[in-house]
C-alpha cells in the first residue's frame, strides 16, 4: 500500500511553534517517525509540506493517482478551506484528516472543520500518533480492498 502525506502551513515549525501544544519535535522528527512505521507496517509513503493553499491543490491534483490513500493535515485551512474540500471532493481515493492537537478542546474556530465532510475518518489530539491511527485505519479499511 502507499501513501501520500500532505502537510500544510505551519507544520514546519513543530517543535518550535507553541510546543506546550505541539510538542519539542521537528518537523524532520514527524517524517521520520512515518517513514520508520512504514517499514514496520510495509506501506509506502511519500511526506509533503507547504504553507501555501495553491501548492497544495496543485501537488494533490499532480500526483493522487499514483498512491492508493491520502492522508492530509491542513493545519489551519482546515478551517476554511473551501478549495482544499473541493480538491479531495474531486479525487477517487479515500483522504483521512489529521491533527496533532485535540482541535475539538481549543479555540471555538478550531472546532469546524470544512475538510471533513469530504474524507472518510479524522484523527486527532494523539500528537504524532494520530497519523499512525489514520494509517492503520486505511490499512484495515482500504488495503483490502486493492487489486
Ligand atoms: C493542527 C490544528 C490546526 O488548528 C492548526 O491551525 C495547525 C495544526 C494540528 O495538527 O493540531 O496548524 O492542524
Amino acid at each position: 500500500m502507499n501513501i501520500f502525506v500532505v502537510n500544510g502551513p505551519n507544520l514546519n515549525f513543530l517543535g518550535k511553534r507553541e510546543p506546550e501544544i505541539y510538542g519539542s519535535k521537528s518537523y524532520n522528527d514527524l517524517v521520520n517517525f512515518i517513514l520508520s512505521f512504514g517499514q514496520m507496517a510495509k506501506i509506502d509513503f511519500e511526506i509533503y509540506q507547504s504553507n501555501s493553499e495553491g501548492e497544495i491543490i496543485d501537488i494533490i491534483q499532480n500526483n493522487y493517482h499514483r498512491f492508493d490513500a491520502l492522508v492530509i493535515n491542513p493545519a489551519a485551512y482546515t478551517h476554511y478551506s473551501y478549495a482544499i474540500y473541493d480538491c479531495i471532493k474531486s479525487i477517487e481515493i479515500p483522504t483521512v484528516e489529521v491533527h496533532l492537537s485535540n482541535v475539538e478542546e481549543r479555540e471555538d474556530f478550531r472546532k469546524v472543520s470544512v475538510i471533513a465532510p469530504a474524507c472518510v475518518a479524522r484523527f486527532y489530539g494523539k500528537g504524532f500518533n494520530s497519523y499512525i491511527d489514520a494509517f492503520t485505519f486505511l490499512k484495515k479499511e482500504v488495503e483490502p480492498y486493492d487489486n
